[in-house]
């Protein structure tokens, strides 16, 4: 049965007592981690979310009824204890931050009891993660992820006093609303009222913070839930929480000096990391050049070198046909790694495979300077160590080589970089390389709807000095768009945006909007430029993937609270679920099978 809580007010967590309480009678409410009885005395470990604190019942100093009690204790029962704080009979325990000290209990009341649970509640869970998700509220009792749901709490807090303090405003910006320009897919919600019309829900506030500087709020922040129907991985969620920022009468510098001030306070507040300003910054055409990347991993090197001018007109038709195509030809040098198996290369090859190209040729510098390689008979001796040179290759190094359009050389050497350096061990965990890279191409061709796409989003703006090229190369105009990258995790996004109205319509223009579908989407933000806009910019970072970073978690479902799994349900409520039949009627839909 359970008892009431009546009379007994708590005192302190658990873990916040220490030595300095010693000789204090406390009261302490909690889960049991633990009991242990050793006969005449009980241990019991009882946990909340301070930490863990020993408690012992000998029935001289708690009486029989709650020695009784104690004997009955069970992993996860809730417990309320008073008794005094005593120094640690035994040695002190140092892996508690209570370890000196140990609570003699005079009184015992079990609130609550509690099944076995289906895994145990510990630090470093063994137990598979679909198991822990299904029963989410248990696994959160887990130190590290308490720690982590803390460190998330304190981290917002952080950086609403911030932004704050910097004069921004909180505002709230509507969850049913219109498409929005992110480019995933949206989550649709069906209208009631309005048979066969939805909403959708927003993939980020962009449009409404737009609207905000229209309406003079000068600077706007919101922690902003965001919603895309994509696909899955470690650092992407369906929904996810931004820090989204706006900010009128700036251009780029306010915006990254902004950003990068909050993300110093931030680091030294939720970990004692001192980020030292400005970030270094690098153009995206940099990026990709060295590293193959828009996001690029910065805590190792092995960048990416361009050989296209040493191998041209050499041999080996791999390489020139890829000149020849208007492409190029690129690779990384890992050092000493001359002796990689035969086995390893391959599997390598086949990796670089997987992200669309069409081989990897290899050359490894022996120690007796000799070559081996894929594709060292089709060159001269000449021509091969022109390239070894310009690769800086020396003896023992393994070279790879992908040769291909520049797009897809730069993927291919990109992902090999970092799987190289994984494999490796090469790269620096107690690193935090944050990084800008700057002026973002504008457009990207899209193959499959064969027109340009806006790389960021419609509204963002060109440099200024590429805006003839719009008419004439618009594959070629850079925009005032920025990134913060952290350990090659793309952190945050943003950019300044067009307020010129021909300036947008040229841009809807090029994107192959017609201006009846311009309006059809964004037509409230066209109008609300019509009727005096200041210059705007803005960026939102990733607070979940920010989080998971700063406690160097494997994924975001760690920084989470009900987070779901690759398929975008959640295993613990199971949504997404069938309705009743009567809400579908009522909303004038009707399931077709497929
Ligand atoms: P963007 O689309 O680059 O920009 O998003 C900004 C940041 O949000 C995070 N993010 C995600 N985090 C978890 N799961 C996801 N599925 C996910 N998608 C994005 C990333 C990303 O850098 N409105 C613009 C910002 C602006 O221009 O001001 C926007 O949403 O960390
Ligand atoms: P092949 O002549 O097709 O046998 O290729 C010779 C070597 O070049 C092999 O090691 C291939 O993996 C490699 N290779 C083929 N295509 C490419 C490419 N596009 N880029 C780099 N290496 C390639």
């Amino acid at each position: 049965m359970a008892e009431s809580m009546k009379g007994m007010k708590r005192t302190h967590r658990c873990g916040e007592l220490s030595a300095a309480n010693v000789g204090e009678t406390v009261t302490v409410m909690g889960w049991v981690q633990k009991q242990r009885n050793k006969g005449g005395i009980i241990f019991v470990d009882l946990r909340d979310r301070a930490g863990i604190l020993q408690v012992i019942f000998e029935e001289s100093d708690c009486g029989a009824e709650a020695f009784a009690k104690a004997e009955r204790l069970r992993s996860e029962f809730v417990v309320a204890v008073t008794g005094r704080v005593e120094k640690r009979a035994a040695a002190a325990n140092e892996n508690l931050s209570t370890g000196e000290i140990e609570v003699r209990a005079a009184e015992l009341r079990i609130l609550s009891e509690a099944q076995t649970p289906p895994f145990p509640i510990e630090e470093d869970s063994k137990t598979k993660e679909e198991l822990r998700l299904k029963y989410r509220y248990l696994d959160l009792r887990s130190p590290k992820l308490q720690r982590n749901l803390m460190l998330r709490s304190r981290i917002t807090t952080t950086i609403r006093t911030y932004l704050t303090g910097e004069g921004f405003m909180e505002i709230e910006t509507p969850m049913l609303t219109k498409s929005t320009p992110e480019g995933a897919r949206d989550y649709l919600v069906p209208s009631r009222v309005h048979p066969g019309n939805f909403y959708a829900l927003p993939q980020s506030p962009q449009i409404f913070k737009q609207l905000l500087m229209c309406s003079g709020c000068d600077r706007y922040f919101q922690m902003a839930r965001c919603f895309r129907d994509e696909d899955l991985r470690a650092d992407r969620q369906p929904e996810f929480t931004q820090v989204d920022m706006e900010l009128s009468f700036v251009d780029v510098e306010e915006v990254i000096d902004t950003t990068e001030k909050m993300v110093q306070r931030v680091c030294k507040e939720a970990i004692g990391l001192d980020v030292s300003l400005p970030i270094k910054r690098i153009t995206w055409q940099e990026a990709m050049d060295r590293f193959g990347s828009d996001k690029p991993d910065t805590r190792f090197g092995m960048e990416l070198t361009d050989v296209s001018g040493v191998v041209k007109g050499c041999g080996f038709g791999v390489f020139t046909s890829a000149l020849e195509n208007g492409g190029s030809v690129r690779g990384i040098n890992a050092k000493g790694q001359a002796d990689m198996p035969r086995k390893k290369i391959d599997a390598l090859v086949e990796f670089a495979k997987g992200y669309g190209a069409k081989g990897l040729a290899y050359l490894s510098v022996q120690e007796d300077g000799s070559y081996k390689s894929s594709f060292a008979k089709f060159m001269t001796e000449e021509e091969l160590s022109a390239l070894v040179e310009a690769m800086g290759g020396e003896k023992g190094d393994l070279l790879l080589f992908a040769a291909d359009k520049n797009d897809i050389v730069y993927d291919v050497l990109g992902a090999l970089r970092i799987e190289v350096a994984k494999q490796l061990d090469m790269i620096d965990n107690s690193k935090f390389n944050f990084l800008w890279v700057t002026e973002f191409p504008l457009l990207e061709w899209s193959e499959e709807e064969n027109r340009f796409v806006a790389k960021h989003h419609p509204f963002t703006m060109p440099m200024e000095e590429d805006l003839p090229l719009l008419d004439s190369e618009p594959g070629k105009v850079r925009a005032k768009a920025y990134d913060i990258v952290l350990n090659g995790v793309e952190l945050g996004g943003g950019s300044v945006r067009i307020f010129q109205p021909d300036v947008q319509e040229k841009m809807f223009e090029v994107l192959g909007f017609t201006k009846e579908s311009a309006y059809e989407r964004f037509g409230f933000l066209i109008n609300a430029f019509k009727y005096g806009v200041p210059p705007h910019a803005g960026l939102a970072i990733g607070l979940d993937r920010f989080v998971m970073l700063l406690v160097k978690a494997e994924s975001i479902r760690e920084v989470i609270a009900f987070p779901k799994v690759k398929d975008a349900s959640c295993l613990m409520s199971e949504a997404p679920n069938v309705v009743d039949e009567v809400q579908l009627e009522e909303l004038q839909i009707a399931i077709k099978p497929c």
